[in-house]
């Protein structure tokens, strides 16, 4: 119902006809209709205010609420600006942490990139050193050739069969061919020599063992070929040559050499003797194994030939030889 049917309704239900008690009195006619009616009129406008105010407070409430609702909206929205912030911030960081990453590991992919050029064209530098070396030896000695090439192939197989990286099997088989290369001061008269060396003559052989070892400087590249140069002639027992060591205070690559050293040299022909047979020379070498030879490194080399390595590698070399000299290798 609206206010103005409310007002309505209450001022229909005034009754303003003359009552019987009070007819007997005179009044004013019109008066008491005035008063009723003005009376009505407070009841109506008291109401009216009532409402109004009601109505006024209704809509306070109703307003504050919302102004609360608005202000909760502002905050989340300041927040969420304020967070949207900070990720932005955390998104940069990261993007520029990942970029200086990055950057830190191309440069350091550059840097190692230029390190195995440098020590790729180190090797190579030093592998030419050894073939120079070998030339000037294989003219002094003329067995030298496919010997020192079936040494590097055994001393390799030796060492790979012991188990031991492929880097180190690569070094201790292009060292292994500089074992003799101190033989380039040895006088040609004792070199060749085919009668028993007198005492003086040993002498004059063991040292080129020390010049091996001297002719190959000081580079990190012939380390382990200084200690083959040196001790490929030293036994287990440590009645070798030149410095009387034992057991594993000899160099392992030289324990290697030295089998692959002797065994080759049985099975070859030289001067002042013919070749041996494999079975021949490998029973010799088993023969040294504690003695002059380290007994571990025996027993592989035993292996490797009871699998036809040995054999394999040297009928190898021989095809190889021929192949570069069309049959008139140097023997
Ligand atoms: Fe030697
Ligand atoms: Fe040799």
């Amino acid at each position: 119902m609206s206010s103005d049917d409310d007002t309505k309704d209450m001022v229909e239900t005034v009754d303003v006809s003359p009552r019987e008690a009070e007819s007997s009195i005179p009044q004013a006619p019109g008066a008491d209709v005035f008063r009723q009616l003005l009376h009505q009129a407070v009841r109506v406008a008291d109401m009216a205010n009532s409402q109004a105010m009601r109505m006024a407070l209704d809509f306070a409430k109703v307003y504050e609420r919302e102004q609360g609702v608005r202000k909760e909206f502002e905050n989340q929205l300041k927040q969420m600006t304020l967070m949207e912030k900070q990720a932005t911030r955390y998104a940069e960081d990261l993007a520029g942490m990942l970029r200086s990453e990055r950057e830190r590991r191309q440069e350091l992919e550059r840097a190692l990139a230029q390190e195995r050029i440098a020590s790729e064209e180190l090797r190579r530098t030093g592998l030419q050193g050894i073939s120079h070396l070998l030339l000037a030896a294989t003219i002094k000695d003329r067995t030298t050739g496919t010997h020192l090439q079936r040494v590097r192939r055994y001393v390799e197989a030796i060492a790979q069969r012991l188990g031991l990286p492929e880097d180190l099997v690569e070094e201790f088989g292009y060292s292994s061919v500089m074992h003799d290369v101190g033989k380039i001061h040895t006088p040609d008269h004792i070199l060749q020599s085919e009668h028993v060396l007198s005492d003086d003559e040993f002498s004059v052989i063991k040292q080129h063992c020390i010049d091996g070892e001297k002719m190959l400087g000081t580079a990190r590249f012939f380390e382990t070929a200084r200690a083959i140069a040196r001790e490929h002639h030293e036994r287990w027992d440590g009645k070798g040559y030149p410095d009387g060591k034992k057991g594993e205070e000899i160099s392992l690559a030289a324990r290697i050499v030295s089998i692959a050293d002797v065994f080759d040299a049985l099975t070859s022909k030289r001067p002042y003797k013919e070749a041996w047979s494999a079975e021949a020379g490998l029973k010799a070498i088993e023969a040294g194994a504690g003695e002059r030879f380290d007994p571990e490194i025996v027993a592989g080399f035993i292996a490797l030939a009871g699998e036809g390595v040995l054999e394999r590698i040297s009928s190898e070399v021989a095809a190889s030889e021929d192949e570069d000299h069309s049959g008139s290798s140097a023997k």
